[in-house]
């Protein structure tokens, strides 16, 4: 295999590994994403593999150590599903006194952050190609995370694919024994739907308060720069919904 294959292939290998049961039965597992199929250019594949020891991170089935990963305290923000991490690296320049991990299955997507990131210069981000339902199960330890960003994820649009939405009580159950006291859950979406969705998953969850002051979306907040799924639904005419809970400090 040569030197270029590498990486994207052993990533796509991981991510999509089949599981089974003990007595060797397929077990089937609900995704929230489809892998696209998505060039990996020779600039982004040059960049993920000569900036992975500075910039990546892999899956691993222990808690990683924030502290010595980013070498300091500060609070460690979690972003699901970047895209191609352009509003990811923007936030992590425009707050140097918060971390930033960012989990994206679409490995071109990870190749064009880490060139972003290069490009402006960033030091408190890391990226992370894997399914995040795994990232936060094993690899990251309870009461760890700032905060948990989660925008324009996939809105499987259709009844019978409701299901695959990343946001369901047990994700939001699973986050909220990551977060550290007073931390933050925002999520965005340009989809009603998933937005009323949302709105009643959280509502779920005594531990969080509701931070919008009509008890139901806040508006777009200026700190959250455009993304690249926002841009596609603001040309298609779509509204956006916000949504920012935080855990509150006791019951
Ligand atoms: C609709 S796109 C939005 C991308 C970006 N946030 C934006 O607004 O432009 C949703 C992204 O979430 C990623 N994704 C979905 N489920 C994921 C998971 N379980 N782990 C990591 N990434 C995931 C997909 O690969 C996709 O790139």
């Amino acid at each position: 295999m040569s030197e270029q294959m590498t990486f994207a292939d052993k990533k796509r290998k991981t991510v999509e590994r089949a599981e089974f049961t003990e007595d060797g039965r397929y077990l089937r597992k609900v995704r929230s994403f489809v892998l696209r199929t998505g060039r990996l250019s020779d600039y982004q594949r040059d960049m993920m593999n000569q900036n992975w020891a500075n910039l990546g991170l892999d899956y691993q089935a222990t808690p990683f150590d924030f502290a010595t990963i980013f070498g300091n305290e500060n609070p460690v923000v979690l972003e699901i599903g970047f895209g191609m991490g352009k509003s990811l690296v923007e936030m992590a320049a425009a707050n140097p006194n918060r971390n930033y991990l960012g989990i994206e299955v679409h490995t071109p997507g990870v190749g064009a952050c880490i060139a972003y990131a290069l490009e402006k210069g960033v030091t408190n981000l890391r990226v992370i190609c894997h399914d995040a339902t795994e990232i936060l199960r094993d690899s990251i330890a309870d009461h760890t995370l700032g905060g948990l960003q989660l925008y324009f994820p996939d809105p499987w649009q259709k009844a019978k694919h409701h299901k695959r939405r990343i946001v369901q009580p047990e994700f939001v159950a699973r986050v909220l024994t990551k977060l550290a006291q007073g931390g933050f859950i925002h999520m965005a979406t340009d989809w009603e739907n998933y937005a009323e969705h949302m709105l009643d998953v959280l509502r779920q969850f005594p531990q969080l308060e509701n931070q919008s002051p009509t008890n139901d979306f806040i508006p777009r907040p200026d700190f959250r720069p455009l993304t690249k799924f926002e841009e596609r639904g603001q040309k298609l005419g779509h509204g956006v919904w916000d949504l920012y809970f935080t855990q509150k400090s006791s019951l």
